[in-house]
């Protein structure tokens, strides 16, 4: 390959931050054509790297090149003139403006000096077509789910026509079938010479898109093989060592039924759910994205209110949409939107951690202080939370670092039944090993836990039951053993085709 395909070049970047080497020295090239993958651990410096590119953030030493000439990146707008579009890990819409205007945010097509709302409109729905998303481009942004949100962020992306794309975990929230959409996009742009840099954790997509991977670890490249690598050898590279089991489930005796849920119905949304979690036992929730799942558990935990039911803890009935009752019962409840719902960004890393046993303590009276900064750095270590200190406010970890204390603040509550959201989303295959393993004790102490996955392998690997939900239904429950991708897939989708049909009559 001559070096006219290279689009891009970064020499020996290095980038501190107070009380950390976030980058120690990066190389990385991105030729035309071809989709880069960049491989490391959470808090490896993957994200930050990136935002050079994107003029978010300034190396502190290194170069920066373009069709081989040094450039400064200063800000977005010089990010955009050079052709570069970035897809952030964190989003970066406006909730309370509409899909359209956040598509087309600062660059909205004009007629008459007045912004041209049909034209705008008009041209999203395309872009929105393409992403293959059924979203209107008048929905406010503040609306959507998680998965939708990132398919607007990557429609916005497309519609820069830029000649490199990065993606940080675009795959992270997105379902698979999403997911494939998503690779046909990509594959296409990488046809029409387009150059595009994919950070992710599913090793599996590696394969399946990728040409060549860097892999950064502690801030620095450690190494550039072809995306055909052994995933075991990747995980070698990138965390140091071999991982043995990836879903290390260690069965817990099974005891009374903690968490009960009877007949839970809000119309419309989900329709007579009735399961129970048992102590010592892990009961995963399997389904398609849209099938009520999220709903369901946040109706148990009180979030939100439901119609018709019950929901009892060890026996005793909740008082529904009551979040402290729930509390005061001991559920705990890791949501799937971290950023939204389980953090409190500009508080600390300690702060956040001591979040629920804060509430409990100070309803008792007494705060413990100093036990609950020794609980927290215990719980960080154990997480293996990557972090300056506990006094690091939460927005500056990364991705997955930012989950592991969501994760952590429940452990430390000593939570009795433990609802999980998609736990290990951006979580790197170490760390996940770990939350499984914290699951393990958990459970061998008594606790049940809940876990809703779009991660198949996960649910089978981690799960002592499967509960597969469709269309707000409960479609089917699947022991360990009967639980299988295709049977899961099966009854996933069965429902849904049952009614289509009957809709016809
Ligand atoms: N603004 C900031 N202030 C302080 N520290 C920061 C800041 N931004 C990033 N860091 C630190 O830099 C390191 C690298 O973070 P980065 O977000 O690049 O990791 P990552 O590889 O993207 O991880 P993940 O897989 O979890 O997303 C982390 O230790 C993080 O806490
Ligand atoms: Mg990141």
């Amino acid at each position: 390959m001559s070096n006219l395909d290279e689009l891009l070049r970064i020499e020996g970047i290095r980038k501190t931050f107070p009380g950390v080497v976030a980058l120690d020295s990066v190389d990385f090239d991105l030729r035309r054509g071809e989709v880069h993958v960049l491989l490391g651990e959470n808090g490896a410096g993957k994200s930050t790297l990136i935002k050079m590119l994107s003029g978010a953030y300034h190396p502190d030493a290194g170069r920066v090149l373009v069709d081989g000439e040094e450039v400064r990146i200063q800000g977005a707008q010089d990010s955009e003139r050079l052709g570069i579009a970035t897809i952030y890990q964190e989003f970066n819409l406006v909730p309370d403006l509409t899909v359209a205007e956040n598509i087309f945010l600062g660059r909205q097509p004009r007629r008459f000096g007045m912004i041209d709302r049909k034209t705008m409109e008009a041209e999203a729905a395309e872009l929105l077509k393409r992403v293959g998303v059924n979203v209107s481009p008048r929905a406010r942004v503040r609306e959507l789910g998680i998965a939708r949100l990132q398919m607007v962020e990557i429609a916005k992306a497309l519609s820069l026509n830029a000649r490199v794309l990065i993606m940080d975990e675009p795959t992270a929230v997105l379902t698979s079938e999403e997911v494939e959409k998503l690779f046909t996009i990509v594959r296409q742009l990488r046809e029409a010479g387009v150059g595009i840099v994919f950070i992710t954790h599913h090793l599996e997509e590696i394969a399946a898109l990728g040409d060549r991977v860097t892999v950064i670890r502690d801030g620095k490249s450690v190494g550039q093989v072809p995306a055909s690598t052994p995933e075991d050898e990747l995980v070698r590279l990138m965390v140091g060592r071999s991982i043995e089991q990836q879903y290390p489930r260690e069965r817990a005796d099974t005891g009374a039924a903690l968490l009960t849920v009877e007949g839970l119905t809000k119309d419309g949304v989900f329709h007579n759910v009735s399961f129970e979690v048992r102590a010592g036992e892990v009961v995963g929730i399997a389904g398609l994205v849209g099938a009520g799942r999220t709903e369901v558990v946040r109706a148990v935990f009180g979030a939100d209110p439901y119609d018709k039911g019950a929901v009892k803890v060890a026996g005793s009935a909740l008082r529904r949409h009551d979040v402290n009752a729930a509390m005061q019962a001991g559920i705990g409840l890791v949501p799937e939107d971290r950023k939204g719902q389980g953090l409190v960004l500009d508080a600390t890393v300690e702060e956040n951690l001591g979040l629920v046993t804060m509430r409990a303590a100070t309803r008792g009276g007494l705060v413990d202080l100093k036990g609950q900064r020794e609980a927290a750095a215990r719980i960080a270590e154990q997480l293996g939370v990557r972090m300056a200190g506990l006094g690091q406010h939460v927005r500056t970890l990364s991705g997955g670092n930012q989950q592991k204390v969501v994760i952590g603040k429940w452990l430390l509550a000593d939570t009795k039944v433990l609802i999980l959201d998609e736990p290990t989303r951006g979580i790197d295959v170490g760390a996940k090993v770990e939350i499984y393993q914290l699951i393990n004790e958990l459970t061998a102490a008594g606790a049940a836990v809940l876990m809703i996955s779009s991660d198949l392998p996960e649910v089978l690997g981690m799960s002592d039951r499967v509960l597969v939900m469709a269309q707000g239904r409960i479609a089917g429950e699947l022991s360990a053993d009967e639980a299988t991708q295709d049977s899961v897939m099966a009854l996933a989708v069965s429902t849904n085709t049952e009614r289509e049909a009957t809709r016809g009559h």
